[in-house]
């Protein structure tokens, strides 16, 4: 067993040991449910005649990323387990003294994941990030377990919007199961973990987690409650986040948002050496005659002028989402030798680093780019995707939030010590 696993409590471990049908363990980030639902999954294997199993995450790689090759993660736990490629489908293979555990490896988060799924028969299932799995995968890998004699499944997350379909058509029906019910079902068990259950987690480290998460987040992540997004994505925005770019910042990085339908925008970036700030120093917005009648060289060409009068950028340092169109202009670029990055992140990932950045003042915004500022404070959730249980903006004035986000994304994050 690894090193540095501390005890967990009484309550915890009672979980820990149960291996009913269903595990739901939900709570806020850090509170140790991955931890504990693993340590659950190794002691159902050890202690359950089974041969084949199932793991799953959003994607391939978050799953081996949180849960395999994690520090105390499945390959920590259990040295004698190996990881690798057989049969074109990622697998783990434990030696166990009633044989070898085979455990199939999926991304569940596709609309099209379930298909992996086909043929597939095991006895139990390990979720990472439930609400991130696309319900037919749900479905598709419950069905698959319908022959196990020692069905036993996990599920881990942090709580979503309250009609988010992993409720509404799973949780809360077997929360509101009859005994007899229940007992057909082989029992169900909601988890909710809080951020004490993790020993390791110290009063000054859920401080410091806190200033972590605003608004919704801070609901979910921390506070560990179902909540639906509504109201402004960045309420905290305000003045303090606004300030003229101190002398020493240089100009080296730049972000793009290319619209074939919507604006155009272009963002600027630099770095404070001797406060060690990120500053938003200028912004370009395409005005609606722009937007009709400009071609992918033109915007090369208005990039170029600007970055030219700023100074010049190394030719990495610039963002450009390949979505909506971006690849064209991306190969624009490259065809006057820039190399453009691919910010490749999702929306809620890269608004909650973006939120974080401005609110423990990492990242300002210059009062050069009103049309940044006006887009941040006018940044709202989908009230009507939130009734529908979905969490995402509203697309309306958010191309130069779009464009901050990637820049955010692709050049500040890894710099920024967490
Ligand atoms: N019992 C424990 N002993 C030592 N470290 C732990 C323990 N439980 C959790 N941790 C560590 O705390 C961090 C967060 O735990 P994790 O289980 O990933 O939380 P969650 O899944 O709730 O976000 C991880 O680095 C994990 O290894
Ligand atoms: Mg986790």
């Amino acid at each position: 067993m690894s090193e540095g696993l501390r005890p967990f409590s009484a309550k915890v471990n009672r979980r820990i040991v149960c291996c009913d049908a269903l595990q739901f363990y939900e709570g806020p980030v850090r509170s140790g449910k991955t931890q504990a639902s693993l340590m659950s999954l190794l002691y159902y294997i050890a202690t359950h005649p089974v041969k084949v199993g199932i793991m799953s995450g959003n994607t391939i790689g978050s799953l081996i990323r949180n849960c395999i090759k994690s520090k105390m993660g499945f390959l920590d736990l259990c040295p004698k387990a190996k990881h690798g490629m057989r049969d074109n489908v990622n697998q783990i293979l434990v030696p166990t003294d009633h044989g070898d555990v085979t455990i199939y490896l999926f991304g569940g988060g596709k609309a099209n994941s379930d298909d992996q799924l086909r043929g597939v028969t095991a006895e139990f299932w390990y979720a990472d990030e439930i609400t991130k799995h696309h319900q037919n995968f749900i479905n598709e890998a419950m069905a698959r377990l319908a022959a196990s004699d020692y069905p036993y499944m996990v599920w881990t997350s942090n709580p979503d919007n309250p009609r988010h379909p992993l409720y509404v058509e799973h949780t809360d029906k077997y929360l509101h199961m009859s005994p007899e019910e229940k007992e057909a079902f082989g029992g169900y068990h909601e988890f909710h973990f809080v951020l004490e259950d993790n020993p390791i987690m110290t009063p000054k480290k859920i401080a410091a987690l806190k200033l972590r998460y605003t608004g919704m987040e801070y609901k979910r992540k921390i506070l560990g409650e179902r909540c639906i997004a509504e109201g402004l994505v960045f309420p905290f925005f305000g003045p303090q986040c606004i300030k003229t770019p101190p002398s020493d910042v240089k100009v080296g990085y730049a972000a793009i948002d290319y619209g074939a339908v919507h604006p155009t925008a272009m963002g600027w970036y630099g770095r404070s050496p001797s406060t060690k700030e990120w500053y938003k120093v200028r912004e370009w917005v395409a005005t609606p005659e722009q937007s009709a009648s400009m071609t992918t060289a033109d915007y090369l060409r208005v990039f170029e002028e600007i970055t030219d009068k700023l100074g010049g950028i190394n030719r990495m340092n610039v963002a450009i989402d390949y979505g909506g169109g971006g690849e064209a202009l991306a190969r624009e670029f490259e065809k006057r030798r820039w190399m453009p990055q691919n910010p490749n992140k999702s929306v809620l990932d890269g608004i909650s680093e973006m939120a974080r950045m401005l609110n423990t003042g990492r990242l300002f915004i210059s009062p050069d780019c009103p049309q940044t500022i006006d887009g941040i404070y006018l940044y709202h959730w989908d009230e009507k995707a939130s009734e529908r249980g979905e969490t995402k903006p509203v697309k309306q004035y958010d191309d130069t939030v779009d464009e901050t986000r990637y820049m955010v994304a692709t050049f500040i994050e890894p710099r920024v010590r967490k």
